[in-house]
């Protein structure tokens, strides 16, 4: 059978450069290492990494005295950092540069008055983070419909971010509606990361043209379930699964053309697995 693998499947800038940091501290075998939150939403590194005798605290005060800490990609709410800086040894801030980029320019805004206009998921991890450092001067808001039902004021500046992941065509229109209403009173922040997009744009036009589509990655990665989502939206049939060990060759009877995607979080072992195994069939 052939198989049409993404170009863009698997780990994003950010995940690979906090992997990296991880494995860095593991290696120096100084100190015993945790991380704050599963490094990334893949049981099967999860599980590599727990071997490796590599903690996962739910709670920044549940880290110890000799411990090292890692923060994940998506960084962490301000006060939870200094808890962390507390209690634990020493800190290692593996936030992706894209977040923390977002964190300092709404820091930056917000010292300059402004009030935060923050679209974004309520309770995801990465913007926790970012509210945290609008000081409380912030609204969050998870569609323009939503928004819309907010009082602006005509006495305050304003400033746009959004969580890195948002779709960017809400994003402009959000920004359209708020240029018409605030004009000069306005600034935005570009904090949207092209990553999901490209990975979520190829997805579609592999689904297009093949007979089914293989989707590899955690089942409570995010990005890995809305690549699955876009990919069924184009009427593809399509497998959402964690390991190769979970898909059948009689899933694929009669296909001869399977399109392959995974994850920001999905290790290249598992999709070049999941490839080999394809292709055998
Ligand atoms: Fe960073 Fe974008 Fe990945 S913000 S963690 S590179 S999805």
């Amino acid at each position: 059978m052939e198989v049409h693998r993404a170009k863009t499947s698997g780990f994003c800038f950010g995940v690979s450069l906090a992997l990296e940091k991880l494995d860095a501290e593991v290696e120096k075998n100084d100190a015993k290492i945790a991380t704050l939150g599963p490094i990334i939403h893949n049981p099967q590194v999860l599980e590599q990494y727990k071997n490796m005798n590599v903690r996962c605290l739910e709670h920044a005060d549940d880290a110890n005295k000799d411990e090292r800490v890692i923060i994940r990609a998506h960084g962490i709410p301000r006060e939870t950092e200094t808890t962390l800086t507390d209690s634990c040894k020493e800190v290692v801030d593996a936030t992706c540069p894209k977040v923390k980029r977002a964190q300092l320019g709404i820091y930056n805004m917000i010292g300059k008055g402004c009030f935060l206009l923050l679209y974004g998921e309520k309770d995801h991890p990465e913007v926790r983070g970012l509210m945290s450092y609008a000081d409380d001067r912030a609204f969050l808001f998870n569609s323009l419909e939503e928004l819309k039902k907010f009082p602006l004021s005509a006495d305050i500046d304003y400033c746009l971010a959004a969580q890195t992941t948002q779709d960017r065509e809400e994003f402009s229109r959000i920004d359209e509606y708020l240029q018409e209403k605030l004009a000069e009173r306005l600034q935005v922040l570009n904090t949207i990361c092209n990553a999901t997009r490209e990975r979520q744009q190829e997805a579609i036009a592999l689904a297009k043209k093949v007979d089914a589509m293989v989707v590899v990655g955690g089942y409570s990665s995010g990005n890995t379930r809305r690549l699955a989502d876009v990919s069924r939206a184009q009427g593809c049939l399509t497998f959402h699964v964690e390991r190769p060990e979970e898909l059948s060759a009689s899933d694929f009877k009669g296909m001869k053309v399977v399109g392959l995607t995974a994850g920001a979080s999905t290790p290249r072992s598992i999709i070049d697995a999941t490839e080999e195994f394809l292709m055998n069939l």
